[in-house]
């Protein structure tokens, strides 16, 4: 088994203050949680938050009745998690949690950042419990990212690759976060099919973002409470 590469160490206190500065990501980030919320919908108990950085979005979940908890690979993202919300370190490929023992469960802007996303969704899957709710909200592949170049007048350049599955490294970016950390690419198919691959069902997609092409995408997933029995 491959280990995960954690690129956000020593990035911490610098992510954090990005996410949350007006003039850079702070909207990126509110709309983000605001998401996970609304495809959520109102709840009263655990909510497990994959990927959760430096916990920017606890207090949104808070607000909407959840208890919500973190995962992370990056030990100095945990480092400041730690104050906004109960943190563990994990792999979220390797969740180190029991399978159908959490009802809801969510991710913001990790699919760009999984070595394993395949592996990942099927571990989300794992530990739902039939019922369970989990949202997935990230750079929207065909208007952000490794082939979508997103220019000052809101017009977006596409270039070729992407029908291809990959990771292009900080040097393929001029944007601040990707340009430290490098990010994944799935075509929009390819990310779908790997949910509905594992079992899930496509409950709602939503796209957003302040611009007039969104820049974001959010899906409800939901594993089925009665599981087909295997053919
Ligand atoms: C772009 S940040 C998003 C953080 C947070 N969800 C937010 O909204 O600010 C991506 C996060 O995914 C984490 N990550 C990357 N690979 C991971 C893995 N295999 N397991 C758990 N977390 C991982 C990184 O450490 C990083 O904190």
């Amino acid at each position: 088994m491959t280990r995960p590469v954690s690129r956000y160490e020593s990035l911490a206190s610098w992510y954090d203050q990005v996410m949350t500065d007006p003039d850079d990501r702070s909207s990126l980030a509110t709309i983000a949680y605001a998401l996970v919320a609304r495809l959520l919908g109102p709840g009263d108990g655990l909510v497990l938050d994959v990927g959760t950085g430096t916990g920017l979005s606890a207090s949104t979940l808070r607000r909407a009745g959840y208890r919500p908890v973190g995962l992370d690979l990056a030990i100095d993202q945990l480092r400041i998690a730690a104050g906004r919300l109960p943190v563990a370190q994990a792999d979220a490929a390797r969740l180190p949690l029991a399978d159908d023992t959490v009802a809801a469960a969510y991710s913001t802007f990790v699919a760009s950042d999984l070595d394993d996303f395949p592996g990942t969704v099927a571990e989300v899957f794992r530990v739902l419990r039939p019922g369970g709710r989990y949202v997935a909200v990230c750079l929207h592949p065909c208007f952000d990212g490794n082939y979508a170049q997103r220019q000052p007048d809101g017009t977006i350049v596409q270039h070729p690759g992407y029908r291809e599955t990959g990771y292009a490294g900080p040097g393929h970016f001029s944007s601040s976060i990707r340009g430290k950390v490098g990010a994944w690419h799935r075509p929009l198919a390819a990310q779908l099919n790997i949910y509905l691959a594992v079992g899930f069902r496509l409950a709602e997609v939503a796209e957003d973002g302040t611009d007039p092409l969104p820049n974001q995408l959010a899906l409800l997933l939901t594993k089925p409470a009665e599981l087909e029995p295997a053919s």
